[in-house]
């Protein structure tokens, strides 16, 4: 990653936050944006590496802010990580909101279109790469999580639609689909699955039986993966759609 700069979107949360410390390490410079939040202000704090700047996904203005100062603070742009997402409800889809529905595609989907559409056309040099963040929910229907399942299968679509309208750019973009990770986000989804009969750490025990590697993932195993995507070690790898899931999907 020397010399190359890559924006990350939801870069205060947690698989965020341990992908622009990983890319950091790696000798990258980095364009951290999120909304306004702690998590973004402790970015802040990573060095002179790293730049901090408020921005919705959802705001086509604010992605050319993002654009801006990444263009304006380190004179290029490589890399662009699509992590911003948010989980919406855990309800059956007769009891839906409808307007939750709406945030998800717009946060989930339309965040990463938007993405695309504004920073590729701005990427310069030879190592020119695009990681979607999608999930095991863009690979598989799950209860409970319409708005969510859809999303993300719609985030794969658009990657493999980016990366065939950008090979020609010489442009690669992939997507990487998460199992359930260590975060803020699948602490939220434990949360809504809770009842009398299942307390937090009998659900935790629940998904990890689910994955035969018999553990949740750590947001480091997602930031290897994605730096990986973003090197010249993957100059062939495009229009993939890559578990990270401890052979959650393999069964
Ligand atoms: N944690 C998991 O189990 C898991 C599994 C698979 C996929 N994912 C995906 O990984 C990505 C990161 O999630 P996480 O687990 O780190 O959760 P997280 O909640 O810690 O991080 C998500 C970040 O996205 C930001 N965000 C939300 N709406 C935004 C908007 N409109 N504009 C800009 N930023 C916005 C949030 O502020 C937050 O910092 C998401 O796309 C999520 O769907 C997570």
């Amino acid at each position: 990653m020397a010399g190359r700069t890559v924006i990350v979107s939801g870069a205060g949360g947690g698989i965020g936050t341990a992908t622009v410390e990983k890319l950091l390490a790696e000798g990258g410079r980095v364009v951290a944006s999120d909304l306004p939040g702690l998590g973004l202000s402790q970015i802040e704090s990573l060095g002179d590496q790293v730049v901090a700047i408020e921005a919705d996904v959802t705001s086509s203005a604010d992605w050319e802010r993002v654009r801006d100062t990444a263009l304006d603070k380190f004179g290029a742009i490589n890399g662009l990580i699509n992590n911003a997402g948010v989980e919406g409800s855990m309800t059956p889809i007769f009891e839906y909101p409808e307007d939750v529905f709406d945030q998800v595609q717009a946060v989930n989907v339309k965040g990463v279109f938007l993405g695309l559409k504004t920073i590729v056309p701005a990427m310069t040099g030879e190592h020119r790469s695009v990681v979607n963040v999608a999930s095991v929910a863009g690979l598989g229907g799950a209860s409970n999580l319409s708005a969510y399942v859809a999303s993300k299968h719609a985030v794969i679509g658009l990657t493999k639609t980016a990366a065939i309208e950008f090979a020609p750019l010489g442009v690669r973009c992939n997507a990487v689909c998460p199992a359930p990770i260590r975060t803020r986000m699948m602490d939220s989804l434990i949360d809504g699955m809770k009842s009398d009969e299942l307390d937090s750490a009998a659900i935790e025990a629940l998904i990890a039986a689910s994955i035969p590697l018999g553990r949740i993932g750590d947001a480091d195993e997602v930031a290897a993966l994605m730096t990986f995507l973003l090197s010249d070690a993957a100059s062939f790898i495009s229009g993939a759609a890559i578990p990270v899931d401890g052979a959650m999907k393999a069964r």
